[in-house]
């Protein structure tokens, strides 16, 4: 998995489906040769064309001779070395220097992958192989990490700095990773024409998740968040394909960050047409003063490669999470199915109200867990108060929590409860304790979101109290299952703990604060499922995966709009992770009305549940879901393990569809919507995909048998009742 030519200095990250290779050519210049589909192991260096290179400023190399850094794809790009591209690493020293000459010291390949403290990260488990590489410059020294896999086609980045001077330097970017692909075609692109096109997720809260898609051309294209969360507005997720790539073919390249604050992606396309990517913590208003001894660790990276189009692509990220980064104990495990009553109440409910909830849903056979969401405690009737004042509101709820979470687990049930940890109201008694716990300016009044602010994580106190005082809920209370929600971005950059010469650091403090406190509650409640939410899917990323094995994907639950998210947010996460309710019809995200069967299919992509008032259900409509939860168990396994190819794009037309296939492929299920039933046009023809092409394979929907081969040449016409918003579902069973 990890080759070393030494003769040539040459590494090779390998496995069945893709090379990543690089060489070190001279100390100070380690080339990145290839990352793409398996080469031998005899890359050459020195790959890539050149341009302008008569007047270029000329690096020495130790035969004499020169080259011309910018040009050279590298494993990291420093700055002021005669590299005018985006450099991966800015740090200054001292005495003002910002020239740093990084020289290759070595390599280790230790038997475990080293952890990584305080911070989300993926696992090598057995199938994985690190390879650190080290350098330095004046006392400073940077490991780049690799871990490769054998059953994924990733590589896992990040980068150590260690200070090994006297003097404290400043850190003011280092970018997980970097590396580069060569132009495709070895000749000018003709105007208007792109090599590269770089596909990603936009949207806000409610609208997470749009796949975009855009040429790539010369100069930088970058996305990012400065929000201190990783952000609805842009998902810390880059892929780079070429124009010709789909849906199943050609080259697709992911990039995924396991960080869930403020971030930077970028993608450049160089003087020489070299496109060069890098990525990690946002660094708009970075700096980390990196003391001596000290050491910084970067977030890790996800890369990912396939031939198979961004189907394939998705498939390796899939298959990385669920093996190697979500909590094991949960990760293969079917989710509960629960009922969840904010939708149907927010704020406001009674006890009564609650019973009565949680009643129906006990009267529903296989609905497993009850959700208490917002408003149990404090005075909290509306967004306005109370947020820091986990202390139960038992007036409320007509009794003490225990004995509410007695009334559900009588009824069978496990139970649930929301918290926003992180947030504070100014009309709370934490607030009027400690008005200094809070991220504020000292001359400003601080900016409320949704009415609130935000605690100051970088404060080790405020993380503590915080601990203890959500712990305290959780001792005392039997609770299988916490929603951690997070309802407003931050602003401020000033943290009144740090002194002033830390400020720049806030922002990434802050998101390291909230990992502190997941490896108290989270990571120290491990038998407690905890459900991520951030006003829908703006805190939905890898790092949070590491943590909670499924997200509340979006506040919009009506079913067409969720196709697009859904979709969306299966580029780079599984759909385990992707927690779907059913929720009544029309609701408030929507003015038309849905059916109720296709509401539940297309919840059934996802962690399952329902949140909607069940007493208010007509009969008929209560009856229909034993029924649906029935048939979400039968193909929970497709959920929890199977291959995705997403076979119509919601975005792309009047059709969505999924396929799920067992990784044995005895079994596959397709789940279509039909969005409007228009008049006379042309019908949709599925072919699945991912059958064994000569077994058989039967349909009981469309009570047909065919060879695999022939299901995924000649396909079906799927049927749909009359009237817009229907969805269809077929299985296929290998015979
Ligand atoms: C936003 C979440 O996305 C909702 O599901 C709900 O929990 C509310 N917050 C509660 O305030």
């Amino acid at each position: 998995m990890v080759f070393m030519d030494r003769a040539r200095g040459a590494f090779y990250l390998e496995n069945e489906k893709m090379t990543y290779a690089f060489a070190v050519r001279a100390p100070e210049l380690t080339e990145h040769l290839w990352f793409g589909a398996r080469t031998g192991h005899d890359l050459p260096c020195g790959q890539q064309i050149t341009s302008g290179e008569a007047h270029a400023v000329q690096y020495p190399v130790p035969d004499g001779g020169y080259v011309n850094r910018d040009q050279i794809p590298q494993e990291f790009h420093q700055s002021y070395a005669g590299d005018f591209g985006e450099p991966s690493l800015l740090i200054e020293r001292a005495d003002g220097v910002r020239r740093m000459d990084f020289c290759y010291e070595g390599y280790e390949l230790p038997e475990q992958k080293p952890e990584l403290p305080g911070m989300p990260q993926v696992r090598a488990d057995e199938n994985g192989r690190t390879l650190l590489v080290h350098y330095s410059a004046g006392g400073i020294r940077m490991t780049q990490h690799y871990t490769v896999y054998d059953d994924c086609s990733a590589v896992v980045r990040s980068v150590t700095l260690e200070n090994r001077t006297s003097e404290p330097v400043i850190l003011r970017r280092c970018a997980s990773f970097a590396f580069s692909l060569l132009p495709q075609e070895f000749r000018d692109m003709p105007a208007g024409r792109s090599e590269w096109q770089a596909v990603y997720l936009a949207g806000g809260s409610g609208s997470e998740g749009n796949v975009q898609r855009g040429d790539l051309d010369r100069g930088t294209f970058s996305i990012g968040s400065r929000r201190g969360v990783s952000s609805a507005s842009l998902n810390p997720f880059l892929a780079v394909v070429t124009p010709q790539t789909t849906e199943t073919s050609g080259p697709a390249y992911g990039v995924n960050l396991v960080w869930s604050g403020s971030f930077t992606i970028r993608a450049e396309i160089t003087a020489n047409r070299n496109l060069r990517l890098s990525g990690g913590l946002d660094d708009t208003d970075f700096a980390w003063r990196l003391g001596p001894g000290e050491t910084f660790r970067s977030p890790e990276a996800v890369l990912t490669y396939s031939e198979e189009g961004l189907s394939g692509m998705s498939r390796e990220f899939h298959t990385l999470y669920r093996r190697h980064l979500i909590p094991r104990q949960f990760v293969f495990r079917p989710r509960p199915v629960v009922i969840n009553h904010w939708e149907a109440t927010r704020f406001r409910f009674t006890g009564e109200q609650l019973r009565r909830v949680i009643d129906a849903a006990a009267e529903v056979p296989g609905i497993d867990a009850f959700i208490l969401d917002d408003g149990w405690f404090g005075a909290r009737e509306d967004s306005t108060s109370s947020l820091g004042d986990w202390v139960v509101n038992e007036e409320k709820l007509g009794g003490s929590l225990q004995e509410l979470s007695d009334y559900v687990h009588a009824r069978g049930m496990q139970f649930g409860l929301w918290f926003e940890p992180e947030m504070i109201s100014k009309d709370s008694a934490l607030y009027r304790a400690h008005p200094d716990w809070v991220i504020r300016t000292p001359d400003a009044e601080p900016l409320t979101g949704r009415d609130q602010l935000v605690l100051d994580l970088a404060n080790p106190a405020v993380v503590d109290s915080l601990a203890e005082s959500v712990q305290a809920i959780l001792r005392e209370t039997r609770i299988e299952i916490v929603k951690w929600d997070c309802n407003r971005d931050l602003s401020e950059g000033f943290s009144p703990y740090l002194p002033p010469d830390r400020q720049a650091e806030q922002s990434v403090r802050q998101t390291l604060g909230f990992y502190a406190l997941c490896e108290k509650l989270v990571r120290g409640n491990p038998e407690i499922l905890f459900e991520g939410c951030a006003s829908g899917g703006s805190r939905f990323d890898a790092g949070m995966l590491y943590y909670f094995p499924q997200i509340w994907t979006s506040d919009q639950t009506d079913a067409p709009a969720r196709t697009f998210i859904q979709y969306g947010m299966s580029m780079c996460y599984p759909l385990s992770a992707q927690s779907c309710h059913v929720t009544s019809s029309p609701n408030r995200r929507a003015a038309h009305r849905t059916p109720l069967a296709a509401r539940a299919d297309i919840a059934m992509l996802g962690a399952f549940g329902y949140e909607l008032d069940l007493s208010a259900m007509e009969p008929e409509a209560r009856a229909e879901l034993p029924k649906q939860i029935g048939a979400y168990r039968t193909d929970v396994q497709l959920i929890l393990k199977g291959d995705l190819y997403r076979l119509a794009s919601p975005a792309e037309g009047n059709y969505f569809a999924f396929e799920l296939v067992r990784p044995d492929r005895t079994e596959a299920k397709i789940t279509v919507m039909r969005e409007l039933e228009l008049f006379n046009r042309t019908r949709l023809r599925l072919c699945p995909q991912g059958l064994e092409p000569d077994a058989c394979y039967r349909c009981p929907e469309l009570d047909l048998r065919m060879q695999g081969r022939s299901w995924m040449h000649v396909g079906f016409l799927p049927r749909f009742t009359p009237g817009d918003f229907q969805t269809a579902v077929y299985h296929f069973v290998k015979e």
